[in-house]
């Protein structure tokens, strides 16, 4: 049984991995914007909101953290049209997608490194971060495919930097995941000319992904460390 703290975990695919990881026997300290239902209240897009929220996750995991999932984020339009509507999309994308999961996964591989003066334990840092980092987005949200293609680059530099420490980080990159994110943007784009681009022919359950976090969190072999793991339904194969 691990320690981990899941940011995100009110909705979507972060109450989907919560729901999966505390089935499975783990500890699960948990973050949404406003908190209830036992989760740390925060807002990423307040510069350096992550290190409070660290050490309130490290004070409710009882002083030892085993597993960080950064699975917070937003998806939200950006009109080029608009310079400083544009300007503040960015910050905020970036704030929220990219910077506070930076700062956490610091956090992170400090603690991980020492465990509170222990000996060398190690630990493990998933990031969730899109299809999108890969392959680009709409028209609407350059800010967002720059925010998870950043994500994707800093995880293997974590993956690469202290694998001899035995920190271990995995990125998830979902393609279209039926949340409340998604929705909106299915409903407004037209569902079938979306469907008709994943051979699978559905976008992803939550619980899909929830799965496939479970197993980087507790199962999956420390050799993966650095691997980016694709679930998109064959839409994106690189
Ligand atoms: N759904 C998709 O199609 C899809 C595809 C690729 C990647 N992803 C990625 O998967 C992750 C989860 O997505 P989802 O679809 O499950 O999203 P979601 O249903 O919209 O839930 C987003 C979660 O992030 C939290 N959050 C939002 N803004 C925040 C802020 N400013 N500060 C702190 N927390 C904040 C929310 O907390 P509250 O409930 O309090 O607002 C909620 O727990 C995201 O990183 C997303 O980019 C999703």
């Amino acid at each position: 049984m691990a320690n981990i703290f899941l940011t995100g975990a009110s909705r979507g695919i972060g109450a989907a991995t919560r729901a999966a990881l505390v089935a499975a026997g783990h500890h699960v300290v948990g973050q949404s914007t406003a908190g209830g239902d036992g989760l740390i209240a925060a807002d990423f897009a307040v510069p350096r909101a992550a290190d409070a929220v660290w050490q309130q996750a490290l004070a409710a995991a009882g002083g030892r953290i085993d597993v960080l999932i950064n699975n917070a984020g937003v998806f939200e339009a950006a009109d080029i049209g608009d310079a400083d509507g544009f300007a503040a999309a960015w910050a905020r994308s970036l704030a929220i997608n990219l910077q506070s999961a930076a700062d956490l996964c610091r956090h992170a591989v400090l603690h991980f490194q020492t465990h509170g003066g222990a000996k060398v334990q190690g630990g493990r840092i998933i990031n969730v971060a899109s299809r999108a980092g890969h392959r680009g987005d709409s028209p609407a949200h350059w800010h967002y495919a720059a925010a998870k293609g950043g994500m994707l680059a800093m995880t293997k530099s974590i993956a690469r930097a202290y694998a001899g420490q035995n920190i271990l980080a995995f990125s998830v990159t979902p393609g279209f995941t039926m949340t409340g994110m998604a929705q909106d943007y299915l409903a407004s784009r037209g569902g079938d000319k979306l469907l008709a681009d994943i051979p699978l022919g559905r976008v992803a359950a939550p619980e899909e992904v929830a799965e496939t976090i479970r197993w980087l969190a507790s199962d999956a072999p420390a050799s993966l460390t650095g691997a980016t793991i694709d679930i998109n339904g064959a839409s994106y194969v690189r």
